[in-house]
């Protein structure tokens, strides 16, 4: 994309009611006067609530938001220019239970309370297989802690991505910490069995993965 193109997205995003773009220190060093009242003060309701951490263009957060109008979705990215698409789709298309974060999901227990969060998706993270990026891994350790510290007890995470290496290793990390796997599929378009949303919806990742006829898959789990 284009310089000039990222320039008059982001200025875009300043004016959408439905994006949010609070500054590292309005995070860290301050009461960030969202957290702990995103569904009063965002959505005017008292829904469940969902985010899509690392959203790109926020496929999930725009299509789980139309499937089900009576819980609330915000697509988190640190990229604005991508997930204007989705902040865009939802003004042009009257949908309010959904919103767009600005931040790293690094800051993300500044930005959400305790028991604030009902549901994760993390949709084709980055695998991060490198060993100095090991941190930067979106289901290591540090983050399971991170995500336990804003979901609710029953809440849970899913992850979906086309990384044999990613799945392989949430799995492994998920057993051997004693977390709970509901579910696993390592083979979600072939092997029957996922929840619908799973294959009812493609991000723009997955469906370049998809031309390239590599397998999708699935895990959904709950953090002890
Ligand atoms: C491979 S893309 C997937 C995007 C989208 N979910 C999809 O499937 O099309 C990974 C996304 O995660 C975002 N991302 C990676 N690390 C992040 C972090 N630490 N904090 C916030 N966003 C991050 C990137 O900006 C990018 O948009």
């Amino acid at each position: 994309m284009g310089s000039k193109n990222k320039l008059r997205r982001f200025r875009e995003n300043e004016t959408f009611t439905n994006v949010f773009q609070p500054t590292r220190d309005e995070l860290v060093k301050s009461d960030f006067d969202l957290k702990g009242n995103w569904r009063i003060k965002v959505f005017k309701n008292n829904n469940p609530l969902v985010l899509e951490l690392g959203c790109g263009k926020g496929e999930y957060s725009v299509a789980l938001a139309q499937k089900y109008p009576n819980k609330n979705f915000i697509g988190i990215d640190i990229k604005g220019a991508r997930f204007w698409r989705g902040a865009k789709t939802a003004i042009e298309e009257n949908i309010a239970n959904v919103a767009f974060l600005r931040t790293q999901i690094e800051l993300i227990d500044h930005a959400f309370a305790e028991n604030e969060v009902d549901e994760i998706w993390i949709t084709f993270p980055d695998p991060q297989i490198k060993y100095k990026r090991t941190k930067h891994r979106m289901t290591n350790a540090e983050f399971l802690k991170r995500y336990k510290q804003i979901l609710k007890p029953e809440g849970v995470v899913n992850l979906k991505t086309d990384s044999e290496f990613m799945h392989g290793y949430t799995l492994g990390l998920l057993h051997g910490a004693g977390h709970e796997v509901i579910y696993a599929n390592h083979n979600v378009y072939k092997q029957e069995g996922s929840p619908e949303e799973v294959t009812s919806i493609q991000t723009f990742y997955e469906s370049q993965y998809l031309e390239q006829n590599k397998p999708i898959t699935y895990i959904r789990f709950k953090i002890k």
